[in-house]
């Protein structure tokens, strides 16, 4: 079967099912699968744009050191992961897509509570790029609130592990579409910043770049922002970022691989400096999408892959 066309069956998305590969919104996971009813389970999700992905290894990097924490055993190896997300991308014919992998514990075996008695699951799908804040208005910046939230601390789960234990961002969510907001970041017990759903968090203070050290996942987008950083000797500190330090900074901005680098204009009904985006988080942004045409962070869709459909 050829699937190159937008209009068939894979135009909306591509699933990828511990072995098959259906249309998206044919994709299911067993309902006993502990991923499903214990959120035991680690992601990823790496972005495709104009036909290559963005920093691939980084993620597949990231992905496997959180499925070794969790003492997953994976059915695929790290090419197989590899070829299985191509075919997906290439099954859809997309060029922007948005694409994720999910590995779950898997479902119980009779007369057992044991998790490391389960068969390990791994899922995937590609559908069309999913943004925090739309490209075109990201120039002028988007309002933030300090969620009432708790962010989960490390002590309880490892945060570096990329996870769906999303009670407390779904919460600061919701209360900053309540406040007018488009996104929450949340504080941890100390006071000091985390992150937000699904992104890392950045500020500028008197020429200087911090985000937080801990408590916070490792994104691969928090990283390119510090590297382009560097390549502007910007000086950057990887600390505990305090609330006052937030509530006084010159620029914030935030970062996800489901947008890129996006300015923040407003923190809790206040400018952020001039209430514009910054210089730094702008420039940095403008590098962002340059770089996804530099051939160390990108790799060619292999679209020959979606012959290969059954
Ligand atoms: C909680 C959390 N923090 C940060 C990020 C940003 O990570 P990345 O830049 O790798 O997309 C994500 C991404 O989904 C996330 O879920």
């Amino acid at each position: 079967m050829t699937n190159k066309s937008s209009d068939d069956q894979f135009a909306a998305g591509a699933g990828y099912v511990n072995g098959e590969f259906v249309p998206v919104s044919e994709a299911r996971i067993p309902i006993t699968d502990l991923g499903f009813i214990r959120s035991d389970a680690t992601y990823d999700v790496v972005h495709v744009w104009k036909g290559q992905f963005f920093r691939l290894e980084d993620h597949i990097d990231r992905f496997l050191a959180s499925t070794d924490k969790l003492r997953f055993k994976l059915p695929l190896d790290r090419t197989g992961l590899i070829a299985m997300l191509h075919r997906l991308v290439a099954l859809t014919g997309l060029q922007d897509a948005y694409v994720n992998f999910t590995a779950t514990r898997g479902s119980l075996p009779p007369g057992t509570r044991n998790p490391l008695d389960c068969t390990n699951g791994l899922y995937g799908f590609a559908i069309p790029f999913m943004w925090i804040a739309p490209y075109e208005e990201q120039p002028q910046g988007i309002r933030m609130i300090t969620a009432s939230a708790e962010r989960t601390p490390m002590a309880s789960f490892d945060q570096t592990i990329k996870n769906y234990m999303w009670g407390d961002l779904t919460a600061g969510m919701m209360e900053a579409s309540e406040r007018g907001a488009k996104v929450p970041v949340l504080l941890d017990r100390d006071g000091n910043v985390t992150e937000g759903p699904g992104f890392n968090i950045f500020i500028i203070n008197d020429g200087v770049m911090m985000t937080p050290d801990t408590g916070v996942l490792h994104g691969i987008t928090r990283r390119t922002a510090i590297e382009l950083a560097g390549d502007l000797n910007i000086e950057t500190v990887v600390a505990a970022v305090t609330a006052d330090a937030l509530n006084s900074a010159d620029e914030i901005f935030i970062t996800s691989t489901a947008g890129g680098i996006i300015p923040v204009t407003m923190l809790d009904d206040e400018e952020v400096g001039d209430g514009q985006a910054g210089p730094v988080a702008s420039r940095l942004r403008a590098l962002y999408w340059q770089a996804h045409d530099d051939p160390r962070f990108s790799t060619l869709v292999d679209t020959s892959l979606a012959e290969a459909a059954e």
